[in-house]
């Protein structure tokens, strides 16, 4: 690098702000360009007369802005960014110029997986071979029997669900098993607890079926159960990473929950939509195997593979099964032959597992980036899933917004998770759709408009724990198949 930069002593600012705006003010205006080599920190240090130290700190808070990249074991690399020479925003300060990068398209919203890593040889043969398959003239309302067989392998040996074939019903996914689960058992007027906040289309199908929504608090571990009013037909649950605070029900609340609706007569129904994906500890398994008659188990290749598939599963009591069964019959609803014959060949040949076992390395590292990233902030929910909760005052949530629409980059806010009054705000950050400079990038435009506090909490908020980067910064090596 042929660049020359001058650090004082004397400047009135630290050496490594002096460096970190030097290189910065560089890559802005194309000195340097993306794709070009840093030099070591070390080289850069003796190149400088200052200590390594102060180029670290220089590098990692341009990572972090999402100036610089890094490949692994190969150093540090001007990131592949659009920039926009002296790109300034609108401020309340005027004297703050705002020297984030420009990005297109960077999409932190929660729900989107990585579906460019299907685009592997297993995946494409298995589609070819599905087209092949020969359609049924009276197809099995419960939806192929070969792809059942598959299912109750693999949830038992993914998340502990013991099933028969008659308990599982293939779906075109986990709300629309839901769906049909609340068209057969519910009548108008019933009053149905959902998680608050929690999952807006579980509630809009709740909605369209006329029964009454119980909103329910959570806290940091999901579902309070002691709070579960006694008169409920049915419960709306999340327990493996509650939606969207990311909680995970400790075992002496799911047998809480259990006994709750073993005492009032109610349906627990879980969502797991994505079980499959924890990281520094290992899995608790489905709460359905605690109670499998007043439990119904929903799963779906939604995050595991990806939205567009369109095939769930529903495990419910056999007869349970054949009333859904029946109403299914009625509403005309079915999983199409292809995509359940093609989900069939993925996991008899182990391509589904070999990919979750992939991916949760792959998340792993991203949810690493977006936690060192966001690190002192208040994180929620950060241990499972493809989402994290970053809790901010609202009007940091309305900037961070502001801007973020500015420059192209999507995020979700907490608020619409709410059916009633929000009584916490933040940003749902989705992470495993995105790269790591993407990642860094959204995630300095949340830290630029959200500073923390010196205790690391936003003004009122009680999040629950505010993560540095070294806790948790690390991915875990891919586990093995549970
Ligand atoms: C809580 C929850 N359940 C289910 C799903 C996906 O369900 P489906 O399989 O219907 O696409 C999502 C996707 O974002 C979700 O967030």
């Amino acid at each position: 690098m042929d660049l020359p930069l001058v650090l004082e002593r004397t400047a009135g600012r630290s050496l490594n702000e002096q460096l970190t705006l030097q290189l910065r003010a560089a890559m802005r205006d194309g000195r340097l360009t993306a794709g070009e080599r840093l030099p070591s920190s070390r080289a850069m240090a003796a190149s400088l007369g200052v200590s390594r130290t102060v180029v670290m700190e220089a590098y990692s808070q341009l990572y972090a802005e999402g100036w610089l990249d890094g490949r692994h074991g190969s150093g540090t690399y001007v990131a592949q960014i659009v920039t926009v020479e002296s790109w300034r925003v609108p401020h309340p300060d005027p004297q703050l110029v705002r020297e984030t990068p420009r990005v297109n398209g960077v999409d932190l919203r929660a729900g989107v997986p990585w579906v460019a890593a299907l685009d592997t040889p297993a995946w494409r043969r298995a589609w070819r071979r599905a087209a092949e398959v020969s359609p049924a003239a009276r197809p099995d309302p419960l939806g192929l029997p070969g792809l059942r067989a598959e299912l109750g392998a693999y949830m038992r040996r993914s998340r502990g669900v013991a099933a028969a074939p008659d308990q599982i019903m293939v779906t075109r996914g986990a709300t629309s098993g839901f769906d049909l689960l609340v068209a057969a058992v519910l009548r108008p007027g019933d009053r149905v607890g959902v998680e608050e906040p929690g999952y807006a289309r579980a509630r809009s199908i709740l909605r369209a079926r006329g029964a009454q929504l119980v909103p329910c608090p959570v806290d940091e571990h999901g579902l309070i159960v002691d709070a579960l009013p006694g008169d409920l037909t049915m419960v709306y649950t999340t327990p493996s990473h509650q939606y969207p605070l990311g909680g995970v029900l400790p075992m002496p609340r799911r047998q809480a929950l259990v006994a709750w609706a073993a005492r009032t007569g109610a349906l627990i129904v879980e969502d797991d939509y994505d079980g499959e994906f924890r990281y520094d500890v290992a899995p608790l398994p489905a709460l359905y195997g605690l109670d499998p008659d007043r439990v119904v188990y929903l799963g779906t290749t939604a995050k595991i593979l990806a939205p567009d598939v369109g095939v769930g599963w529903l495990v419910a009591r056999p007869e349970l099964v054949e009333a859904i069964s029946v109403r299914r019959l009625e509403l005309s609803d079915r999983t199409p032959v292809v995509p359940q014959e093609a989900v069939r060949l993925l996991l008899a040949r182990g391509d589904l597992d070999r990919h979750v076992r992939r991916m949760r390395a792959e998340y792993a590292r991203r949810r690493a980036a977006t936690v060192a990233a966001l690190s002192g902030l208040p994180l929620w929910g950060d241990t499972a899933g493809l989402h994290l909760v970053v809790e901010l005052a609202q009007e940091a949530v309305v900037r961070v917004e502001r801007q973020a629409a500015e420059r192209g980059v999507l995020l979700d806010s907490l608020t619409r998770h709410y059916a009633g009054e929000p009584t916490m705000h933040g940003l749902v950050i989705g992470y495993a759709g995105a790269g790591p400079a993407e990642i860094r990038t959204g995630c300095a435009l949340v830290r630029e408009w959200a500073p923390a506090r010196a205790d690391g909490r936003p003004p009122g908020g009680p999040g629950p724990v505010a993560r540095g980067s070294a806790s948790s910064g690390s991915p875990p090596p891919a586990s093995p198949v549970r």
